[in-house]
């Protein structure tokens, strides 16, 4: 049994796994802790996740009936993510193997997302015997990355944005459209009214062979078109418009590029998570462009979208099964710990 925990950017999340099962999943936000500064402070973040961590922990062995004498290995986030953040979780995670003589295991945030997808139903479990080679598309508040997963724990980067992230990109036009933080969930329900044709706005690198994205264009375009028409966007019709108009903008980007590349390396099943991936354009359109082109489509569910302990949990118990060897207790964390080269999970793992 494995007491996973994640802390890399604002959710304090720790999880028990056993045999493919989730067993718990505790999850707390700072949303509301960040909300007046309009975006995640570091400092904050981190105090808060030593202020979470243990309750959380608490919590997760209580939900699975455990405690700490059941388990056999512990597992943390080491990076990517905001270096004090992870720090926070990490050392917790180095202390606890340390004092309970368990093996301990630093996961690639980015790499268990690939598999958030392939955990479902209620109670949620690993569902690897479905598992099948993917174009997984990771969406969050900071990284916009397309993955090809040629096998489980053997992948490679293909494309990531050149700026700001897809959620970044949700969050800065919310933020001048006058929406509250974080604001790709509150322009998700009001672009669910609008409409998407109303304003045309730039689609970035859309048709450009390659497949990274940029999206820091398209938020300055939002600001230079508002500068323009003061007081649009207190028109309430006219706000619902620019949010339909903006994620039409977003998603059309996203999935265009991530079915051409499916289709391109000769793919047959997409998958996406990451926070973005909530968004309801998003996941509408990706059901049907991929039906579309005959490809299959796994999206993560709604609550393993966002970080969460699970999918480390999940990620770092398949790796054992591979016969990964635990991470150094001596180890730092890495924030900036990318997919490739330098991934965890034995020779097939080369990015
Ligand atoms: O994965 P996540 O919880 O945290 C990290 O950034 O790692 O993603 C948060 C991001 C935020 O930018 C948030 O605005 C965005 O995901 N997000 C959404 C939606 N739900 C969350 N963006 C658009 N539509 C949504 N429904
Ligand atoms: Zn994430």
């Amino acid at each position: 049994m494995l007491l996973a925990l994640e802390t890399s950017c604002d959710e304090t999340s720790a999880a028990v796994i056993h045999d493919g099962r989730v067993l718990a999943n505790v999850v707390t936000s700072q949303i509301r802790l960040h909300a007046e500064y309009g975006g995640v402070v570091p400092e904050l973040a981190t105090r808060e996740h030593l202020r979470n961590l243990l309750p959380v922990a608490r919590e997760a062995l209580q939900c699975a009936g455990a405690t700490v004498r059941d388990l056999t290995a512990v597992a943390a986030t080491r990076g990517p993510g905001l270096p004090a953040a992870l720090m926070a979780g990490f050392t917790s995670a180095q202390a606890l193997a340390f004092a309970l003589g368990l093996p301990l295991y630093g996961v690639n945030h980015h790499e268990a997302h690939l598999y958030s997808p392939w955990i479902g139903g209620e109670p949620a479990v690993a569902q690897f015997e479905q598992f099948e080679p993917n174009l997984s598309l990771i969406v969050s508040g900071g990284h916009t990355l397309l993955v090809h997963v040629r096998a489980e724990l053997d992948h490679a980067v293909i494309g990531a944005t050149l700026d700001d992230a897809a959620g970044e990109c949700f969050d800065k036009i919310s933020k001048l459209l006058g929406l509250p933080y974080p604001g790709g969930p509150v322009l998700d329900r009001l672009a669910a009214e609008g409409k998407p044709t109303a304003y045309d706005f730039p689609r970035p690198l859309l048709t450009e062979p390659h497949f990274d994205f940029s999206f820091s264009g398209l938020k300055t375009s939002v600001r230079y078109f508002l500068e323009k028409r003061p007081g649009l966007a207190d028109d309430p019709k006219a706000l619902r418009d620019l949010c339909a108009s903006v994620q039409a903008a977003i998603v059309e980007v996203l999935v265009v590029k991530t079915v051409r590349a499916a289709r391109q390396l000769g793919i047959r099943c997409v998958t996406a998570s990451g926070g973005v991936s909530c968004n309801s354009g998003l996941r509408r359109e990706l059901a049907a462009r991929c039906a579309h082109r005959g490809l299959r489509l796994r999206l993560a569910d709604k609550n393993l979208c966002t970080d969460n302990a699970a999918m480390i949990g999940i990620l770092a118990e398949r790796q054992i099964r591979a016969g990964r060897a635990p991470t150094a207790g001596d180890q730092e964390t890495l924030p900036g710990w990318s997919l490739e080269p330098d991934t965890p999970t034995g020779p097939a793992n080369q990015g």
